[in-house]
């Protein structure tokens, strides 16, 4: 077995109403001035309101709320955060919102902690102490940017997303409260969770994959595949929230460690010239993605594939479709397939696109193709996975993909 190590420093708190104990939480860590950094849907939908009256019972009523952050958050919105999260001296912080949110808090957290300027610490390992103490109370479940050592922020002059990464900007905790997701409508609960599917199945054929990540992984999609339609349907199903909302959780904590791959390399390009939402992005590149990587995973794919063909063969009559769609095949290439169509069947059923035409993307031209797989060969998510790409596989994949 190859060497590996792993890590997940960030303490999780799982369950309904524990966003209401974000006061303790604080307390704990010995802070009183936190900055909350937050979107206006949040704010206007209530989503915010346990968090406050939480920090209200335990004494902090005046606290700074910076919460203009847009669903692809830049370089300017974390600026004027950090001036804020300054301006008021604050000791720590708490994201309450999705990736985009999680993600500029944790820059902004650079800016508070480090000093400097912001795009100094760009790029892998460019911090070199710990940050602020920080507390993420997720509200979509999909980018796992809670356990993850990483964040992407876009730069509007480049059209570029911008990735930190580094071991400092894990968060100390992890609120994961799945009665925060309510409110989420369906499109984005598939699509988020879209963005969890892959980053499950990217993590498994990951080149850092090890059994540690493999577990949560295979964990993760089982939940994925059972629960996600559900939760798209009944955004008031509190169970299947909080299946989808452990799900991503741990696939984030599996991909963090493992790395992700093509499929994210090409939604990064693509999301950031074209502004598709990320798991919209994920989940139209990811059956083409799968099809280009059976070639050196199919072995890989056939595992998660007889991993969920067992998982679901004990299906109650409730979940008896699950039971018919996983049927075990010997050929592992015959399995990979099966999986990529088990890929598909969820897009289906969660009504998302399949095509980039059908997200407005424009039609490519050749410089474009061009210019969209130079830049993918150069995002850090393509290093992991297990096939090597030329530019012309790229384009070969963004051609079927439109
Ligand atoms: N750091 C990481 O590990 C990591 C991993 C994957 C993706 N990302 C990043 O995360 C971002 C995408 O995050 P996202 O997919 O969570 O979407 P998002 O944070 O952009 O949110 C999308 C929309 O959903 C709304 N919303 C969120 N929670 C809601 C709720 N409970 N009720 C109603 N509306 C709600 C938001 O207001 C926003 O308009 C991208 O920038 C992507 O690059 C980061
Ligand atoms: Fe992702």
């Amino acid at each position: 077995m190859n060497l590996f190590s792993y890590l997940c420093p960030t303490r999780i708190t799982f369950g309904d109403g524990t966003a209401s104990g974000i006061g303790d939480i604080l307390s704990e860590m010995a802070v009183s001035n936190p900055l909350i950094v937050t979107d206006k849907v949040l704010v206007e939908k209530g989503v915010l309101d346990p968090v406050l009256k939480s920090l209200a019972d335990s004494g902090l009523k005046e606290v700074p709320i910076f919460q203009d952050v847009p669903s692809d958050s830049d370089v300017d919105c974390v600026r004027r955060a950090v001036e804020l999260g300054k301006s008021k001296n604050c000791d720590s912080l708490i994201a309450v919102g999705g990736g985009s949110v999680i993600d500029t808090a944790k820059v902004v957290n650079i800016g508070l902690s480090m000093g400097g300027d912001l795009l100094d610490f760009e790029g892998i390992n460019n911090l070199y102490s710990p940050l602020m103490p920080m507390v993420a109370v997720p509200t979509t479940a999909g980018t796992g940017s809670e356990v993850s050592a990483v964040a992407m922020i876009k730069d509007y002059e480049s059209g570029k997303k911008l990735l930190f990464g580094s071991r400092f900007l894990y968060v100390n905790a992890a609120v994961l409260d799945p009665t925060m997701l309510v409110t989420l409508p369906p499109r984005l609960t598939a699509a988020t969770g879209l963005d969890a599917v892959t980053h499950a199945i990217e993590a498994y054929v990951a080149m850092g994959a090890n059994p540690i990540t493999d577990s949560l992984a295979l964990q993760s999609l089982q939940l994925l595949f059972q629960y996600l339609p559900i939760a798209t349907a009944s955004g008031d199903n509190l169970e299947a929230r909080a299946q989808t909302l452990l799900a991503s959780t741990m696939a984030g904590m599996s991909f963090t460690n493992s790395g992700v791959g093509i499929v994210h390399a090409l939604a990064h390009t693509v999301g950031a010239k074209y502004s598709v939402h990320h798991g919209i992005a994920n989940a139209i590149f990811l059956p083409h993605g799968m099809e280009f990587n059976i070639e050196a995973s199919a072995a890989r794919y056939a595992q998660v594939w007889t991993y969920l063909c067992t998982a679901f063969s004990g299906c109650s009559s409730a979940n008896k479709a699950l039971g018919d769609k996983f049927v075990s095949v010997a050929d592992p290439v015959q399995a990979a397939y099966q999986l990529v169509n088990a890929v598909r069947e969820l897009l289906k059923d969660c009504s998302l696109p399949d095509k980039l035409r059908d997200v407005k993307v424009p039609e490519f031209s050749e410089s474009s193709l061009q210019e969209l797989a130079e830049t993918a060969m150069t995002d850090p998510a393509i290093m992991f996975n297990p096939r090597e790409a030329s530019p012309d596989d790229l384009i070969s994949i963004l051609k079927e993909a439109y």
